[in-house]
């Protein structure tokens, strides 16, 4: 098994059912999960969510996110509104894995419309025991942060 990480996990109501089996998954891969709501299936917009995990896994080094909305679109656009923050909407092994090798990212995002739970678990699970390859990668993610502060990069 890879080294126990800790993630943060929220939704937003098209994403709510499916966030206690990943909560269920991650615990049984050894890792830590934090909940970070929404309690219910009732509406919620998720820029409020995707806000509170980013800042969560801003605020504790080496501990990230999952976010799962509809299709993990607007939820992954929003958590990248933050900076620090470098969450992939990914959908299958492939890109879950090669988003932590090349990209460092630090929350994993898919939509509950989209995935079964066969391609969530293999995501899951590449994305957790997946390292940063650094390298050539590092220079063009600290780029990403330049362009997010207008930098001349
Ligand atoms: C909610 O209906 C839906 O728009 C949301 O979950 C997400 O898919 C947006 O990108």
């Amino acid at each position: 098994m890879s080294m126990k990480k800790k993630f943060y996990i929220a939704t937003d109501h098209a994403g709510y059912a499916l966030k206690a089996y990943v909560k269920d998954f991650v615990l049984e891969l050894g890792h830590e999960i934090v909940d970070l709501g929404p309690d219910s299936a009732d509406r919620v917009d998720y820029p409020d969510f995707a806000k509170k995990c980013a800042e969560a896994v801003l605020a504790e080094e080496g501990s990230f996110g999952i976010l799962i909305c509809g299709t993990g679109i607007g939820i992954s656009m929003a958590a990248n509104k933050v900076p620090g923050i470098r969450a992939a909407l990914c959908h299958d092994h492939y890109t879950a894995k090669l988003t932590r090798q090349h990209n460092d990212a630090n929350i994993l995002c898919f939509g509950e419309r989209v995935v079964g739970k066969g391609v969530i678990e293999d995501m899951i699970e590449a994305f957790a025991s997946t390292e940063f390859e650094g390298g050539r990668h590092a220079g063009r993610v600290a780029k990403i942060e330049g362009c997010a502060f207008g930098a001349d990069i």
